[in-house]
């Protein structure tokens, strides 16, 4: 319990490298076994018997304690809630309601433009900021682009307190998970989620979902068929944007880090960006010219390898993600492991993604080059960057291609360097908790931001970028079942 409370998901590498022969071991705690799993070779079948060591369970008590939702809808959410009695109910017709404005296609593209849109307005606006926190910026920019595409004109996160909020509500989760006093121990993230939690509900009221995505429309449908009470729909959608937000921003500052802190991999990436960039020569209505430079993020997703490499490398690195299951009868893995019933199942994705027999000897140096289709030789069950099996991540189209939009721009209009002339130092994630999947930096990074050149001005002449989405239904091979 020591070594978990300090080094959480750090604790399970550590006995992995004391005991390498083992493929699962159980670890005993007071009143609860914890069955590990450290092979990939168990993960399938883990993933496989999604009956038996299952998901939902869990996620309704979490969300249930996560979100303060009410006796009622903890009640529709708990009914038939592994599906032990068909095919129905809020929980297993929850993913399949999502699945569709998530996967490549129309309702995508048209969360991808939105947030392509107010990439480049964020991008534009960093002209005039010579100096940044890098984490900051990165986060700032990265909730709105997101929430703008999810939630639309009415987005509540347009209220500078309501971000603040969401932020603040953040830290203080695992306390809610895990009910610990949170009134006495997480009061500042109480006080948080209700401000979010009154915003929503303002956003309802305001007939938001309306106008937003079709994510949404789809999540608000989903919970008006299954009779919601609307302060509760306005709760699970605090615990919607945990999903949407606490992994993309961290993601796409560990991108920009690895881009900007290695020469070599800033100069892969741009050079492949050149070819997905076109240039069209034209003059304002004052006769001055102007390039207009455009860049397809159906292009970046289809035709730069190297960018989507450097992104699953980020995220093999950096993830600290465990894919939790509970066991709900006893259950003989693989034909050889006795697993009992109440009990819970882990597989922790930095065990996984430390293992030198799976990754080759170089398994702890960042090797953007990692994921290419020419050089992977990895079993992809072992990236566990989006989960897997039944509760692989549907938001990963979504994510992915945002990270790539925001940290493309960014390098091919600015140089980004730490303040005054400092070496690039990787921050620590000592804080991350055990539910976190991509960890916040402890520290920030102050940063000076300068244009390139090419990248505003070309001499006299004056460069406008454009982000445009062209319709894409082509999947980018985020995760073993992609493949
Ligand atoms: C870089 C960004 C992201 C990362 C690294 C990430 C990672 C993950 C992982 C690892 C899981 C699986 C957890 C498990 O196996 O237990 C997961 C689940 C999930 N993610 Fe993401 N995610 C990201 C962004 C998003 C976004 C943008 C959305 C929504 C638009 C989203 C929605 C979800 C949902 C709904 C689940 C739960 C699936 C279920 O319960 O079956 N995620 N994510």
């Amino acid at each position: 319990m020591v070594g978990l409370t300090r080094k959480k998901s750090k604790y399970y590498v550590q006995l992995r490298n004391k005991y390498p022969d083992l493929p699962i071991y159980t670890l005993r705690l007071p009143g609860a076994r914890l069955y590990i799993i450290n092979s990939a070779t168990l993960i399938p079948a883990v993933q496989r018997h999604f009956k038996e060591l299952a998901f939902p369970p869990l996620e309704v008590k979490f969300a249930s304690n996560i979100c303060g939702s009410s006796k009622a809808a903890n009640e529709i959410l708990t009914r038939n809630v592994n599906g032990e009695e068909g095919d129905w109910g809020y929980s297993m017709t929850f993913y399949k309601a999502i699945h569709t404005p998530l996967a490549p296609g129309p309702g995508l593209d048209a969360m991808n433009r939105i947030m392509a849109e107010r990439v480049v307005a964020s991008i534009d606006g960093m002209k005039d900021r010579k100096r940044a926190k890098l984490f900051n910026f990165v986060k700032h920019e990265i909730t709105l682009a997101t929430t703008e595409s999810v939630y639309g004109p009415q987005n509540p996160f347009r209220d500078r307190a309501v971000e603040e909020s969401f932020w603040k509500f953040q830290p203080g989760i695992m306390i809610l998970l895990m009910n610990l006093f949170p009134s006495v121990l997480a009061k500042e993230s109480l006080e948080a989620r209700e401000l979010l939690v009154a915003a929503f509900n303002q956003y309802l009221k305001n007939d938001g979902p309306s106008q937003g995505s079709a994510l949404m429309k789809a999540r608000y449908d989903h919970s008006m068929e299954h009779k919601i009470p609307m302060d509760d729909i306005a709760r699970f959608e605090v615990g919607n944007t945990i999903g949407i937000l606490t992994n993309t921003a961290p993601a796409a500052f560990w991108m920009a880090y690895h881009l900007y802190s290695d020469a070599a991999v800033l100069r892969d990436c741009r050079d492949e960006l050149a070819h997905v960039v076109s240039d069209q020569e034209t003059t304002t209505p004052h006769g001055q010219p102007v390039t207009v430079r455009t860049i397809d993020l159906a292009r970046v997703k289809t035709s730069c390898p190297l960018l989507l490499s450097t992104l699953q490398e980020v995220l093999r690195v950096h993830s600290v993600g465990i894919s939790t299951r509970l066991v709900m009868q006893d259950h003989v893995l693989a034909g050889q492991y006795l697993l009992k019933k109440g009990n819970t199942v882990m597989i922790p994705g930095p065990v996984q993604h430390t293992n030198a027999g799976t990754w080759g000897p170089d398994v702890h140096r960042f090797d953007h080059r990692r994921f290419l289709p020419k050089t992977k030789r990895h079993n992809a069950v072992a990236f566990r960057g989006f989960g897997g099996g039944t509760t692989l991540c549907p938001g990963r189209h979504f994510a992915s291609t945002e990270i790539l939009a925001f940290t493309a721009l960014m390098i091919l209009r600015f140089d980004v360097a730490p303040v005054d002339g400092a070496q690039w130092t990787c921050p620590t994630t000592a804080k991350a908790e055990m539910w976190e999947v991509t960890p916040m930096p402890d520290e920030d990074i102050d940063v000076e931001i300068r244009s390139r050149a090419g990248g505003e001005e070309e001499g006299e002449k004056r460069v406008k970028w454009r982000v445009v989405v062209t319709d894409s239904d082509k999947a980018m091979p985020l995760a073993a079942e992609d493949e």
